[in-house]
């Protein structure tokens, strides 16, 4: 496993204000490129890097379409193969379905033989009070990917 690769999209910034802690979190253990999903270049090292995604959810527990879109390209036009994947979003109880955006993509990432670490990080609203769980939620998810030996 070489880099960390964060791709977000966020509206309101929770999620970007996550993304970053995670960035922060592992930014002394390996290089950590950070991008909005509309913003990404295109030659990022994807291969044999760590990717995180994160999402916030909105509509009735929908992925945002620029997400939905990225993965697609990446998933199915490109079929990039980082070694790993982690999802992580915000999201808020009042509604059913609570940050439903994560599970998706988690069932994309699954559904294109990706192996994702887990268990998923979800925060409600901000993650200004949460800023431990996020750093210890990146740590351990780079520690498994840096530990972990694919099965040929
Ligand atoms: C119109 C609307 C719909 C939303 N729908 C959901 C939802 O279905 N599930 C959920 O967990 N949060 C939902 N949210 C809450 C947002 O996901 C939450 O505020 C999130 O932190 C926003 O992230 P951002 O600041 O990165 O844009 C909704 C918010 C809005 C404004």
């Amino acid at each position: 496993m070489n880099d960390a690769i964060v791709l977000y999209c966020s509206l309101g910034g929770n999620t970007e204000e996550v993304a970053a802690l995670i960035k922060e979190a592992l930014s002394d253990r390996c290089r950590v490129h950070m991008h909005h999903v509309s913003e990404a270049p295109k030659n990022l090292p994807y291969e044999d890097s760590l990717l995180f995604l994160g999402a916030y959810t909105w509509g009735d527990g929908k992925l945002p379409a620029e997400m939905r879109k990225t993965l697609r390209r990446l998933y199915k036009e490109e079929g990039i193969s980082p070694s790993d994947v982690a999802c992580f979003g915000t999201g808020d109880k009042m509604f059913p379905l609570y940050c439903r955006a994560v599970d998706e993509m988690e069932h994309h990432t699954v559904r294109h033989g990706l192996t994702v670490i887990g268990p998923s990080l979800k925060i409600e609203q901000s993650p200004r009070n949460k800023k431990e769980e996020v750093r210890a939620w990146a740590e351990t998810v780079h520690d498994i990917a840096r530990h972990h030996q694919p099965i040929l």
